[in-house]
């Protein structure tokens, strides 16, 4: 544990310091509202809400164990669990205090776990399950691929046909390559445009994530991959100007999110990527949109939606039905550098990039599925969506900031650019939301992070809306979460 990301550590008298509960291992490796260790942004105007810190600490305590004495079967196997896989797990996001329940069964937008307890799902496998659970599609589309056979170790059509579809998809990639992950084809990205520049250096944002091993939360990771990089802060065009003049001849490409994700839902200002383009070509740096996430916003991605071109994109996620899957891409040029034909030299393998569970699975949801309508009429519920929660959550000083069908709620009032606005923000509001959302049967991230899938319907919504009411009205009527007067 590095001594920054320490600092994060959460105590129970409300104080962060060092500790080893889930709660504390959740808040070092997510933010969003756990960017504790930020500075905050000299210029922010941004409001916190405001809790009674006894009473909180209290509330939080009788919320972990009511979560317990409701699910005693996911508390064993988590004790097995634990036995076996450190923390429990292998997806460290997954953690809930005071362990994270089991899914037994998943249809449409509902979850139920091994307890026989069903949950709205609003959390979408943190945009992996676009399409809701189940889909019928999909369903064929594998089952049809493996009476068909798998690990065939050769080519079949379906590698080329999706990468056709994907191709078709988005504007500014003419050739793309398949990964496992997103963290992958964000690894592949980089190194190419590393080799194709022959600069080493690469450009990331604060709050940025790109992977388990590209993740630049408070104070880094100490599991990040051994790049050189130039952190800037995001939305903050004179961060990126002041490196690129320090840096720019050793830069080989900025990776940016069109919105920070993990980060907090922080959509980028209306010029920041546009500016960033414009400065980075100038500099002969190249510029990777991540769109694993924000992919969503339209048939053709975030880029499509903004009327930008980024050289390389990278993608993952729903874009394969909910099935393993990463993909980087980009210019023929750019991208020529695997191509033997054309005097490439690189080669990149991957035991299972074209296996035919992910490539069926992906023709067909992107034949069938995502359609450019269906995907905009998502992308506009998001926005209503969002307004209603607002409502609830401004007389609080919180809200829910985000694009389209993602957003994450904050225990505080914007203007947020960047996460450093989130400084202030006390982990506990964010924990007794969790809690407090699950016991009405909806489930989110316990960083507030809110993706719609296409299942989830207008009543489901408007379920969650008079949830959120409950709660926050639940939180004020107990006295831990106090309205600023006149508010
Ligand atoms: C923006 C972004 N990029 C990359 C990744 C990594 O994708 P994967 O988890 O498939 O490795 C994620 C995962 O959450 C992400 O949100």
């Amino acid at each position: 544990m590095s001594e920054a990301s320490s600092a994060l550590r959460y105590r129970p008298d409300g104080e962060y310091g060092a500790g080893e509960s889930t709660f504390e291992r959740f808040a070092t490796a997510s933010f969003g509202w756990q960017t504790l260790a930020m500075t905050e942004s000299p210029e922010s105007s941004v409001r916190f809400a405001h809790l009674d810190g006894v009473a909180a600490d209290e509330a939080v305590t009788a919320a972990h164990h009511s979560y317990r004495q409701q699910r005693p079967r996911s508390a064993k196997q988590a004790e097995v669990a634990g036995r076996v896989l450190p923390g429990g797990s292998t997806r460290s996001v997954l953690d809930i205090d005071p362990f994270p329940f089991r899914v037994a069964s998943a249809d449409g937008a509902q979850l139920v776990d091994v307890d026989g307890l069903t949950y709205t799902d609003f959390l979408g496998d943190y945009t992996a399950a676009l399409l809701g659970h189940n889909p019928p599609a999909i369903r064929r589309a594998v089952v049809d691929a493996l009476d068909r056979g798998w690990s065939l170790g050769a080519l079949s059509n379906a590698e080329h046909e999706l990468a056709e579809l994907l191709c078709q998809r988005f504007p500014s990639v003419d050739q793309i390559r398949f990964t496992n992950s997103g963290t992958e084809a964000n690894l592949m990205a980089i190194s190419l445009a590393r080799h194709q520049t022959g600069r080493q250096k690469v450009l990331v944002f604060d709050g940025g994530y790109h992977g388990g091993l590209l993740h630049f939360g408070p104070g880094g990771s100490p599991l990040q991959a051994p790049f050189d990089y130039v952190r800037c802060r995001y939305n903050d065009l004179g961060s990126v100007a002041a490196a690129l003049n320090e840096h720019g001849p050793q830069i080989a490409c900025a990776v940016v999110e069109p919105m920070l994700g993990a980060g907090g839902c922080i959509p980028a200002r209306s010029d920041f990527l546009m500016l960033l383009l414009r400065r980075c070509r100038a500099a002969g740096v190249l510029v990777v949109f991540d769109e694993v996430m924000t992919s969503r916003m339209s048939a053709g991605g975030a880029q499509e939606r903004l009327g930008l071109d980024p050289d390389l994109t990278t993608l993952g996620k729903y874009l394969a039905g909910g099935m393993t899957f990463g993909a980087f891409g980009g210019s023929a040029d750019l991208m020529s550098a695997f191509d033997p034909a054309r005097g490439g030299t690189l080669t990149h393998g991957g035991t299972f990039n074209n296996n035919v569970v992910t490539m069926s699975a992906g023709i067909a949801a992107c034949a069938q599925l995502l359609d450019a309508d269906r995907l905009d009429r998502l992308f506009d519920d998001g926005e209503a969506f969002r307004a209603r929660l607002n409502e609830q959550l401004a007389p609080l000083s919180m809200m829910a900031t985000g694009w389209g069908s993602m957003l994450t709620i904050h225990g505080a009032l914007g203007p947020i650019a960047a996460p450093h606005d989130l400084a202030g923000v006390d982990a506990r509001v964010g924990e007794l939301l969790f809690h407090r959302l699950l016991d009405r049967g909806y489930y989110i991230a316990r960083r507030g992070f809110v993706s719609l899938s296409l299942a989830v319907t207008a009543e489901q919504r408007a379920g969650f809306v008079d949830a959120l009411a409950e709660a926050l009205s639940s939180l004020t009527a107990d006295g831990i979460l106090i309205p600023l007067r006149g508010e």
